[in-house]
């Protein structure tokens, strides 16, 4: 059976609550998921966590997911917010390991697979994002990096629970920079990591999972990935933030 196309808009840490409810109801008269459903396309955004609760209410269906997530259910973790406090406001997706977490909050690998192990426990779905910096990929680490990043993030999580995980490749040098990969590059390292989830859990569980690339993707250019064969999706910054260049997105894939 052929994979389901998803784009998740990634919102960072912009919109207040009232723009992030503006933009629901944009989603809403825009009747962006009558067209997803036509396309075959999952649709999703991650608020901050501030406004997860109130986009929950007024997403109309819009997959909703958290940025990030602490690996613990409490404690003295200040700042932090747990899995089932996001699970009481209905909350069932998380992106992890966002490049801008690993760089600003040391958000190692370890430390992901720790949040990842909490999440799929509380069957949450996770957005797995991995990817190497410039000078890893200029001296020709790309694979190295996705493969330790891929190893160690999803260490110990079951055959049953990765059918709850996506990943999303996003390449450091590509994110916010406007220097978007090739559709190649997006290719080649997403048919790797299909091939590195082949070797750790089966075809069949290869076959399913869902792998978006991520960095710099606008309407003019989603196309040209999703024209890729290991290329499921996108997970989108910048051009998510205005519900007409998401409306475009959705309409371009
Ligand atoms: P960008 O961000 O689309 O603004 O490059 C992508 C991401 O960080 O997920």
């Amino acid at each position: 059976m052929a994979r389901k196309k998803f784009l998740m808009g990634n919102w960072k840490m912009n919109h207040t609550i009232a723009e992030a409810i503006r933009f629901c109801e944009d989603v809403k008269n825009d009747s962006l998921l009558k067209i997803a459903r036509s396309k075959g396309v999952l649709l999703g955004v991650a608020p901050s966590f501030l406004s997860l609760q109130q986009v929950k209410r007024h997403a109309h269906g819009l997959i909703v997911a958290s940025q990030d997530c602490h690996y613990e259910d409490h404690g003295a973790y200040t700042s932090s917010v747990s899995v089932p406090m996001l699970n009481e406001i209905g909350i069932n997706w998380s992106i992890i390991g966002h490049s801008e977490r690993r760089t600003y909050d040391n958000d190692t690998s370890f430390v992901c697979n720790r949040k990842i192990k909490t999440l799929v426990k509380n069957g949450f779905h996770v957005v797995y994002c991995v990817g190497e910096t410039l000078k890893e990929y200029e001296e020709g680490l790309t694979k190295d990096i996705v493969k330790e990043q891929i190893l160690v993030g999803l260490m110990n999580v079951s055959k049953e629970d990765i059918s709850k995980i996506v990943i999303a490749y996003e390449p450091v040098w590509s994110i916010g920079t406007g220097k978007n990969a090739s559709s190649e590059i997006a290719e080649d390292v997403c048919s790797y990591i299909r091939s590195l989830i082949e070797k750790l859990y089966g075809k069949v569980a290869a076959s399913k999972i869902l792998i978006l690339y991520g960095g710099s993707v606008k309407p003019n250019n989603i196309h040209e990935y999703l024209l890729q064969e290991n290329v499921d999706g996108a997970l989108v910054g910048g051009a998510s933030l205005k519900s007409e260049s998401f409306k475009e997105l959705l309409e371009n894939i």
